[in-house]
């Protein structure tokens, strides 16, 4: 039997997620197909009531349905319930169900890209509470990181990140951004700063240890200005394509039934299509 997956956002053009599990059928020999469906959020209740009688093993939920997916569908986890977004959704005896794969995403991704690396007793420097912060602060906690300093321009949303995970995490005004690095093992964007189209992330590195590890959650471009200035004092880096990679792991597994493989052949592949210059 064919099973279907999709990819579920407003809009869903730019999803890359298409190439990713696309290349894993084919890998895996799945008779299978993943597509872009644009749900506007009105339609989104609709979309669900119909995903399991259309054929669907489930789904992924992108931009700007991952709140009110979690409010509709089951929860899977208890990781999930802290975090109050779902990016996965998947069937199981006629019921739906969500969890987030962003955390442990980002850490096989650093896992990945820096063999070796470990959260226990880490101190985390990270710039950005926005909604893809979340994610993150809830899987080094449970990784057994140690102290995760948040520096955010609006201090307000990295003190609600304080008051639901607790006291590992300390509330930093954007201004102390450049200062707080010292103290880092592992440094990470999560601001939009650096994106493609948006102003870049002008942060001053001078306090960074050269031992840390920088990431950054932005792949477009796949290596951000924070991420070649970082290299170029002779810091370890982690583009931010492995995450969006590795997230797409349990997904597949679910709806498919093969936990797959990121291999250097996909990250190429994915890698190309942002940039068709790019070079391993
Ligand atoms: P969300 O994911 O919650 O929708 P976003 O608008 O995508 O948030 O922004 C992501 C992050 O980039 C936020 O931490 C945001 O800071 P604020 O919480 O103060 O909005 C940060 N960010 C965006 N533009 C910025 C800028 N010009 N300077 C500093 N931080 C910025």
């Amino acid at each position: 039997m064919t099973r279907k997956a999709c990819v579920i956002g407003w809009p869903i053009s730019h999803s890359r997620s298409p190439i990713i599990h696309g290349y894993w059928l084919k890998r895996y020999g799945i008779e299978g197909s993943y597509e872009r469906i644009p749900v506007k959020p009105e339609e989104l209740p609709a979309f669900f009531s119909g995903l399991i009688g259309q054929g669907f093993a489930g789904c992924n939920v992108t931009l700007p349905h991952k709140e009110a997916a979690f409010r509709t569908v089951g929860t899977a986890d208890a990781a999930t319930s802290r975090l109050g977004v779902v990016n996965t959704v998947f069937a199981r005896d006629g019921e739906l169900w969500g969890t987030s794969t962003d955390g442990e995403g980002f850490l096989a991704s650093l896992t990945a890209g820096h063999p070796g690396w470990c959260a226990k007793g880490q101190t985390v420097v990270i710039l950005g509470a926005g909604g893809a912060t979340r994610a993150l602060v809830g899987a080094l906690i449970d990784a057994g990181a140690a102290r995760l300093l948040i520096a955010n321009r609006t201090r307000a949303k990295a003190e609600e990140l304080q008051r639901d995970f607790g006291a590992k995490v300390e509330p930093r005004d954007w201004t102390e951004a450049a200062e707080i690095l010292r103290h880092a093992n592992l440094l990470i964007n999560t601001t939009s700063l650096g994106m493609t189209g948006q102003p870049p992330l002008t942060v001053d590195l001078d306090n960074l240890p050269k031992t840390a590890l920088v990431t950054d959650i932005v792949y477009t471009p796949l290596e951000t200005d924070l991420l070649q200035r970082a290299k170029a004092r002779g810091n370890a880096i982690v583009p931010g394509l492995g995450m969006l990679l590795h997230q797409a792991v349990r997904g597949f597994d679910l709806w498919f039934g093969t936990r797959p493989e990121v291999t250097e052949e996909l990250y190429d592949l994915v890698a190309r299509d942002i940039d068709p210059g790019y070079r391993r």
